[in-house]
């Protein structure tokens, strides 16, 4: 493991030139996505401790049971950015609708927008399993000076100028990109200090786990099923292991250190997948691809897709190149032959 004392602070300012629109305010955001995610950890880590866990009683914009600690998540990274007057916008998985923030004296001068899931597996916290928060961030299109506007907040995931996630499992970790390469930072709870514990990060090409929550098998896509048997069949490096968290941000946190393919497919029952576009699988997309590594809904690659709207969800193939390539192929072969039986009919 390589040896090193730079923390994340240092670390960010000595990166600050890399950004193209570097002045500082990318930076000053990035910092404070680092303090309330010290916050959060804090309170995910008391979560056993207190009564913090259980449901609010309210339900989130897609109909999901909401727990407290989505709410002081969501609040916290709220509040920070708010307060730190940095960004014109956010959009929250907990939020209906685009947060508008008009700044000091009201006069619109922050270029940066954030899309954010803010407590990402939120399922899996009664029973002490990992969680994590995803954000992505892009500048805004509509000129500084005016109130930010939806098209600032549906822009496709190439745009996106840093994107990453904070795991809050074992350890505390922040991943991020800024489109240099893919940088991971350790918290140290004793002293509040991040230090950059894996320097550039790069996704094996090819790998030997598949990631799926395969009790959706039988309204998976034909295509789909096919992979699943293909990665289950015993030929060389076959059968793959098979690991499946149901925290997206841990599932992609193993699969960018170790390779694998993550899949969310749709399916009979969703038409979409789950995964949503925005704030979970475009931060995801840019930090896979800046790790060598691939995303795609099947058939597009996924940071191109333009957002119709902002809880948008789509399907997800993600991770070891070849594998997610392979896992295409399928789904490709299997709409090429429904095509033909439908011609033939
Ligand atoms: P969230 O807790 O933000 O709603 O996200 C949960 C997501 C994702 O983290 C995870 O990979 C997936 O839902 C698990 O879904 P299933 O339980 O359907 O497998
Ligand atoms: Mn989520
Ligand atoms: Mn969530």
């Amino acid at each position: 493991m390589h040896k090193t004392t730079q923390t994340l602070g240092e670390f960010i300012i000595e990166n600050q030139r890399d950004f193209e629109f570097a002045n500082g305010e990318l930076s000053r955001l990035l910092n404070s996505i680092r303090l309330a995610a010290k916050v959060v950890s804090y309170e995910v880590r008391r979560a056993g401790l207190v009564d913090i866990t259980g449901t609010v009683g309210a339900t989130n914009v897609q109909g999901e049971e909401q727990k407290k600690l989505d709410v002081f998540a969501n609040e916290c990274f709220i509040n920070t950015l708010t307060n730190r007057d940095i960004v014109c916008g956010i959009v929250s998985e907990e939020n209906e609708e685009p947060i508008h923030i008009t700044g000091a004296n009201n006069r619109n001068q922050n270029k940066y927008v954030v899309l954010m899931d803010p407590l990402d597996g939120s399922s899996n916290i009664d029973v002490n399993i990992t969680v994590g928060t995803i954000f992505g961030i892009y500048q805004r299109v509509s000129p500084v000076g005016t109130p930010v506007t939806m098209e600032d907040f549906l822009q496709p995931g190439n745009m996106q100028v840093a994107a990453g996630y904070i795991a809050y499992g074992t350890s505390t970790m922040i991943v991020y990109t800024t489109g240099q390469g893919v940088n991971g930072f350790t918290l140290n709870p004793a002293i509040g200090t991040y230090y950059l514990s894996h320097p550039n990060i790069q996704v094996p090409e090819m790998g030997r786990i598949y990631s799926v929550n395969e009790g959706g098998y039988v309204h998976f896509p034909k295509g789909v099923k096919n992979y699943i048997k293909y990665c289950q069949r015993e030929e060389e490096d076959r059968p793959y292991t098979s690991r499946y968290v149901g925290s997206m941000v841990a599932d992609i946190h193993r699969t960018l250190l170790q390779g694998g393919i993550y899949m969310y497919p749709k399916s009979s029952e969703r038409e979409a997948g789950k995964l949503r576009l925005g704030y979970e699988c475009n931060p995801v997309a840019f930090l896979l691809e800046q790790a060598g590594g691939r995303a795609t809904d099947g058939f597009r690659r996924i940071m191109d897709i333009k957002p119709e709207h902002i809880h948008q969800r789509v399907p997800f193939f993600g991770g070891s190149t070849q594998m997610v390539e392979k896992a295409e192929s399928f789904i490709r072969e299997a709409e090429d032959d429904a095509r033909k039986t439908e011609i033939e009919v």
